[in-house]
């Protein structure tokens, strides 16, 4: 290049070649299309010689991320979207389509609740949710055209642990897919797949990712599922980026030494949680698995607790509107992720104004329990 001229030069400054850089780690491919020799070359894409052609339909950052999730959920075959909700998205779309129903349960994340309650409508998709805690409503709801059983491992924000064993039956006998968003749990603690679920899917925004600072989804299963999700995917333009697909891959690194600590703290802030006067209710599942019970724990005040005051006075514990990161942080249900949900569920599921979900991070535990117990003691 040093004979060409100024601007060409400029255009073309990088010398070195990937082939000769040996990286330790996964370089970010931040290029959303790959360079071919000639036309043949090309072809070797369309058969299947060449991985890559055009970012949005996949790239190696992606791929990697996607391939790493779903080995860790026991699963042939993974996708990687960008965003939990586009995940939910492109699996559903994968198995279903206009005309088609899907039985859910009612205790949903909100913005799944309302995707499926409003945005699916749209496709023509019908969606009825029900209790799944009572496998006798699941079977009453499903149709001749049900396609989809659609629930989360521990719910959001009440922390409900689904019974996967049962819901594979249920999906079984019916020749229906099974579905389960595992992102509160993580392969770490639940792994649907390997107990008889079709498709697995996270927000991994939260514990995959871990450090609140991209915004991604996973769809992990059957291969043909995964497969059209992945074609749904780059049809509907929902594919992550390279550099939120690199974070989310440096974070899952840490998902085990992340998880052991943050399930460990949410274990003795939930026993903690338990003495506070303040406390009217802790929301924390008993047997979820053999490794822990998550790290998330919900907590519902005393109705005489003035929840403003506890929000303002939990100095370094942020209120945000996200869980998950290595920093302990609260959200406010009802004020944002169930913002949207029928009133009548709201009550029925106990989201009241006092209930106030706690991301349990990685911090000193002492710390946490004495930032709470000072909130607390300010909300009475
Ligand atoms: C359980 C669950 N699933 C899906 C989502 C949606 O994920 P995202 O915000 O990455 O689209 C969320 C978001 O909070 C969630 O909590």
């Amino acid at each position: 290049m040093q004979d060409k001229k100024f601007d060409t030069q400029a255009v073309h400054f990088s010398t070195h070649r990937e082939s000769e850089v040996a990286s330790k780690v996964q370089p970010i491919y931040q290029t959303t299309a790959y360079s071919f020799k000639d036309l043949e070359d090309i072809e070797g894409y369309y058969s299947g010689n060449k991985p890559f052609l055009y970012s949005r339909l996949d790239n190696p950052n992606n791929d990697d991320l996607a391939t790493g999730v779903a080995r860790l959920e026991g699963a042939p075959s993974g996708a990687a979207t960008s965003s939990g909700l586009s995940a939910i998205l492109c699996a559903v779309l994968a198995a279903a389509q206009q005309g088609d129903h899907i039985v859910a349960c009612d205790d949903l994340y909100g913005g799944t609740y309302h995707l499926f309650g409003s945005e699916l409508k749209s496709f023509g998709i019908d969606v009825t949710f029900v209790s799944f805690a009572d496998q006798k409503s699941i079977q009453e709801a499903i149709r001749p055209n049900t396609k989809i059983l659609y629930s989360e491992s521990i719910t959001n924000p009440l922390l409900r642990v689904e019974d996967i064993s049962g819901l594979v039956e249920m999906a079984r006998k019916n020749n229906v897919i099974s579905m389960i968003d595992n992102t509160f749990a993580t392969p770490y603690l639940i792994r649907p797949y390997v107990q008889g679920v079709n498709v697995v899917i996270h927000s991994a925004t939260k514990y995959i990712a871990g450090h609140s600072d991209v915004t991604a989804g996973i769809v992990a299963g059957d291969q043909d599922i995964v497969q059209r999700a992945k074609e749904k995917m780059a049809n509907l333009g929902c594919n992550l980026g390279p550099f939120d697909a690199w974070l989310a891959g440096r974070g899952l690194k840490t998902l085990s030494v992340r998880m052991e600590r943050q399930v460990k703290n949410a274990a003795a802030l939930a026993q903690f949680m338990k003495s506070q006067q303040a406390i009217k209710k802790v929301y924390y599942p008993e047997s979820a698995s053999a490794k822990g019970n998550g790290a998330i724990v919900t907590v519902e005040l005393d109705e005489k607790a003035d929840i403003e005051a506890f929000f303002r006075h939990l100095s370094w514990v942020k209120l945000v509107a996200t869980l998950a990161g290595v920093e302990t942080s609260v959200s406010y249900p009802l004020g944002t992720s169930h913002r949207n949900m029928p009133d009548e569920l709201i009550k029925q599921h106990g989201i009241t104004k006092h209930v106030v979900r706690i991301s349990v991070g990685i911090e000193e535990i002492e710390d946490i329990q004495d930032a709470f117990s000072a909130a607390l003691n300010h909300s009475m």
